[in-house]
């Protein structure tokens, strides 16, 4: 018998000017790990709905389960066995967090299991394990806000701080995501090992305002801030008609424009419900205009991360 299902939500890495340090979380889509204990002391992938038929069942290499055994083995717990169904809302390879709301989805899912004896910390440390398989690379900014809820900081690589900031009332966003799969490893590839001073100052400007545009709720200072000099330039190229997508954003009264961690997904913020859907409507003409198909949805920074449902929710 099935006996927890965990749902863990799509998440936005870098927010533009913070490659590796800030990232989002949004309502949907969202992925779900379904546990139920077996007799075997083996952990058993019985299922993986939607997502690539390429993900693998072999335990050692699928995000959750990997993250699941490696809080399994920190619980001295070992040898305890689970059924794992997984189901995929996020499609893999699409900027959203895939790969780490299935970790995180499952570490969340198997804490409750054992009453919760694992802190969020603790947790993301886990998932971070199944982070890896899939980007191989260690960043917390899918997997800090898939747990967390709302819009993260990470201050390292070892996830000793990692801040919740606040989140402007007026703040709102589009997602689109074009019918491309990137891969994070290969994304991650592109990065420049260094950057100049130049390029470094500002972009030490732009997140510290960044956070100060968070504090005051100003969405003047916060458009300002979104640049992105590290990641873009090198990765824009990856997304067709990336400018002409960005452009027909701007025009429609974007605060900021990005890619959405690895990309291909992109996203937009704006200060009211009715331009983030002009933004939407904009965008998804860009893509139309280029016979370039896409998946758009406009909303707002979800502040509430991973959590435990019940059967019924599972649609
Ligand atoms: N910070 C990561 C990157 C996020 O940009 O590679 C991946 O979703």
């Amino acid at each position: 018998m099935t006996l927890i299902h965990a749902y863990a939500p799509a998440s936005i890495g870098n927010i533009s000017c913070g490659f590796d340090t800030l990232g989002l979380c949004l309502k949907v889509p969202g992925d779900i790990v379904s546990l139920s204990p077996n007799t075997d002391s083996c952990l058993n992938i019985t299922s993986i709905e939607g997502g690539s038929p390429d993900l693998p069942y072999d335990p050692d290499k699928n995000c959750a389960t990997v993250a699941i055994k490696s809080a399994l083995v920190a619980m001295g717990k070992k040898d305890e066995g689970f059924d794992i169904a997984i189901k995929k809302g996020i499609p893999g390879g699409s900027g959203m967090g895939s790969s780490a709301a299935s970790a995180v989805a499952g570490v969340v899912a198997l804490n409750a299991y054992f009453e919760n004896p694992l802190s969020p910390k603790e947790l993301l440390s886990h998932a971070l394990q199944g982070e890896l398989i899939a980007s191989k690379s260690v960043h917390f900014d899918n997997i800090a806000p898939s747990l967390l809820g709302g819009i993260t900081l990470i201050h390292d690589d070892h996830g000793e701080r990692i801040y919740n900031l606040p989140i402007p009332e007026d703040l709102h966003l589009t997602v689109i995501s074009p019918a491309v799969t990137i891969h994070t490893a290969d994304a991650r590839a592109l990065i420049p090992k260094s950057i100049t001073l130049g390029d470094t100052k500002q972009q030490m400007r732009d997140i510290a305002t960044f956070v100060h545009a968070l504090h005051s709720g100003d969405l003047d200072a916060l458009a300002a801030s979104l640049n992105d000099r590290i990641a873009e330039p090198v990765r824009m190229e990856l997304i067709p008609h990336f400018l002409e997508i960005k452009e027909a954003a701007l025009e429609a009264g974007a605060l900021g424009f990005g890619i959405a961690g690895a990309g291909p997904a992109l996203f937009a913020f704006a200060s009211s419900e009715k331009t983030a859907k002009d933004i939407e409507e904009a965008m998804r003409e860009a893509c139309g205009q280029k016979d370039l198909s896409c998946k758009t949805q406009s909303g707002t920074i979800c502040p509430q991360g991973a959590r435990i449902i019940t059967e019924d929710e599972i649609l």
